[in-house]
């Protein structure tokens, strides 16, 4: 049985989904809903069939289509209002990065998905990677963790919304090395200090460079130093890793095979099953999770400590200070009650104890 999925969204990423979505055996494409019509028209003939069914109105196409599922590939802003319509209409939601525009929004989804009973699932697609896979197990043999860094140093030139938008590093790339160091360390952040800054060539208006140090749970230190104005001796895009523990050192530059080293002896962890690639790594685990009713890596909960790590690293930036991420949560909880609309979202929202155990409920990690 395929699933039936209307997508959201035929921009930039949006093309990337629909040849995924065209190649794989798992899915059927039946609609495509944009606010540019003509984007979604580009879309179907992308997805090699003109005739697939296009709309403004999500809701209105999925009843047409017999939707089973939405793919929201969208902007940030409009993830919210989308994945809240999808989920009121009994359709489960896989959405690309970031879960929502803020952690408070993002609980608001989180709550939606509890009260609805749907699934709302982030594509963090850099996680489906079996190089990441294979430095976890790397890591697994270090012995006790002390600490984990992330280089990442690129000069693209992308034109467009990003070199006009604040804290374009941290809001557009950083989420991504922040939520496989969560993936990797298989514990939680606690605080951070960050500084982000803007080198005085960058062709970027936001600040395009930031070095942060994010405290872990077991005071392990997570070590970010990143900028997208950095020519000269790039670094992969996923950014080159070390982690250092009590047995040893694991190395990884993004693009090959991780090593490590156990004081002397080179490191050959117990191989891990395969997660995929990228976005059809994302679309795979998103089908398996819907047949087998099961809950899988990137489920909301689980993902919004990922965009905690970013908000929390721009309050730190802006005000100079260490910022608790606890902090950083209560606060957006705060606020989604404050602005939730939806009487059974609140209510959810309501009966939250901490925010960080009602996140950590259902928490799971892939491979
Ligand atoms: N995982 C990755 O590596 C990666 C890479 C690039 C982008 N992304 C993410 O993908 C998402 C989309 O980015 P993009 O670069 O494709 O943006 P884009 O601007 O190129 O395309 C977005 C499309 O969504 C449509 N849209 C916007 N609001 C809508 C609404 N309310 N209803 C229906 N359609 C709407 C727009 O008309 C546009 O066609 C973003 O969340 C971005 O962060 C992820």
């Amino acid at each position: 049985m395929t699933l039936r999925v209307v997508q959201v969204g035929a921009g930039g990423m949006g093309r990337a989904w629909l040849s995924t979505v065209a190649a794989s055996q798992d899915v059927e494409l039946v609609g495509i809903v944009d606010l540019d019509l003509d984007v979604a028209r580009a879309g179907a003939e992308l997805a090699g069939d003109p005739s697939i069914p296009v709309g403004r109105s999500l809701t209105e196409l999925a009843a047409e289509t017999g939707a089973q599922a939405v793919l929201d590939i969208t902007v940030p802003v409009a993830h919210h209002p989308i994945t809240m319509e999808a989920l009121h209409a009994g359709l489960p939601v896989l959405g690309e990065k970031p879960a929502a525009q803020t952690v408070a929004e993002a609980l608001s989804l989180a709550a939606a998905a509890e009260a609805t009973g749907q699934l709302f699932m982030v594509s963090q697609s850099r996680r489906y990677n079996d190089h990441l896979v294979a430095f976890r197990q790397h890591l697994r043999d270090l012995g006790d963790l002390g600490t984990l860094s992330t280089r990442f140093a690129k000069a693209p030139h992308f034109g467009g919304f990003r070199e006009e938008m604040d804290d374009v590093l941290l809001l557009d790339m950083a989420i991504h090395p922040f939520d496989s160091a969560r993936y990797l360390l298989e514990r939680d952040p606690v605080s951070v200090y960050c500084e982000s800054y803007n080198p005085s060539w960058s062709w970027y208006r936001g600040d395009a460079a930031a070095a942060a140090v994010f405290t872990f749970e077991d005071d392990i230190r997570y070590v970010y130093d990143g900028s997208w104005c950095a020519p000269g001796a790039e670094t992969s895009w996923n950014g080159d890793w070390r982690a250092s523990g009590s047995a040893g050192a694991a190395l990884w530059d993004g693009d090959h095979e991780p090593t490590s080293d156990l004081d002397g002896t080179p490191g050959s962890p117990a191989d891990a099953p395969g997660v995929g690639a990228e976005i059809a790594g994302a679309l795979a685990s998103f089908v398996r999770a819907l047949d087998a009713g099961t809950t899988p890596d990137g489920e909301v909960h689980g993902n919004v400590m990922s965009l905690a790590m970013v908000e929390a690293a721009i309050a730190s930036t802006r005000s100079g200070t260490r910022i608790v991420i606890d902090e950083v949560l209560e606060r957006a909880h705060a606020s989604a009650l404050d602005a939730e609309r939806d009487d059974a979202a609140r209510e959810r929202l309501a009966s939250w104890g901490s925010v960080r155990s009602a996140l950590s409920a259902t928490v799971t990690t892939a491979g």
